[in-house]
């Protein structure tokens, strides 16, 4: 099976201060499980501190953005190459960047060949709102979301792509989607593109999580699900002993996976 990867997206909270705390307070527990792929994705302001405490340890260090130019009169952003620098990921095309920052798909489509230019491993965002859903549009907003956000994208840069469906609806609503709907997606819509634009292998080998409410008590049967790969966790990430919580989920999984498969 697919390593189980788990990245916390932090969004607009926590002081430096308070990002190591809540560093410190989970790496102890985090480093006894080796079965799952962790990562946190700090605010800017925040990363380079992480990424000190995470030095030499397995939870990887992202940022929640990245602007597309290498330099220049841009005040306000941050290039690939900065971002680079001090942590090894970044988040792309977030909804709420989407729906607050005027991103577009095309936007989306110039961080991530920035991004990966610049050697970094991206989680590229997708997903539909409570309208497009109730309007029966999911499939056709996450096809367009995936093939303008991956346009010119090779299957060789597919390597470091990490795909988030994040229904809107469900982002911190406490209204996470039912396993069964999120897997429909993950398997019928996204995996079918990932497949028609990388073929088979890379897709396969491709992680997509699942990001919306995501707790202690619905992570396991979520990350049971055949082509869930792991989750994009917001609110509950920010306590050391639910993000814990969540990534211990992933790693029980994981093992009684792997024991039926044997
Ligand atoms: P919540 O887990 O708070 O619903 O947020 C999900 C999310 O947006 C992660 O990127």
């Amino acid at each position: 099976m697919r390593k189980i990867f788990v990245a916390g997206n932090w969004k607009l909270n926590k002081t430096i201060a308070e990002a190591k705390d809540l560093v410190n307070a989970m790496l102890p527990e985090l480093e006894k499980i080796t079965n799952v792929d962790k990562a946190v994705c700090p605010s800017y302001l925040a990363v380079p501190a992480v990424a000190e405490v995470c030095k030499g340890t397995s939870l990887k260090v992202g940022a929640q953005n990245v602007y597309w130019e290498d330099s220049g009169a841009f005040t306000g952003e941050v290039a690939p190459k900065m971002v680079a620098e001090v942590c090894d990921y970044v988040i792309v095309g977030h909804s709420e960047r989407r729906a607050m920052f005027g991103e577009t798909d095309e936007t989306v489509n110039k961080r991530l060949k920035a991004a990966l230019e610049a050697g970094l491993h991206v989680i590229v965002c997708v997903g539909e709102t409570l309208e497009e859903n109730e309007a029966g549009e999911t499939e056709a907003v996450v096809s367009r979301q995936l093939k303008q956000g991956l346009a010119d994208i090779t299957a060789a840069q597919a390597e470091k792509i990490t795909i988030a469906y994040e229904p809107v609806w469900a982002i911190g609503t406490g209204k996470a989607a039912t396993p069964e709907d999120a897997n429909n997606v993950h398997k019928n819509v996204i995996r079918p593109l990932l497949t028609a634009q990388f073929g088979e292998a890379r897709a396969q080998a491709m992680r997509i999580q699942y990001g919306g409410s995501i707790k202690p008590d619905n992570a396991a049967e979520l990350f049971a699900m055949s082509d869930i790969d792991g989750g994009l966790v917001g609110g509950a990430s920010l306590k050391a002993d639910s993000f814990v919580e969540i990534i211990r989920a992933a790693s029980m999984v994981t093992i009684v996976v792997e024991e039926s498969e044997k």
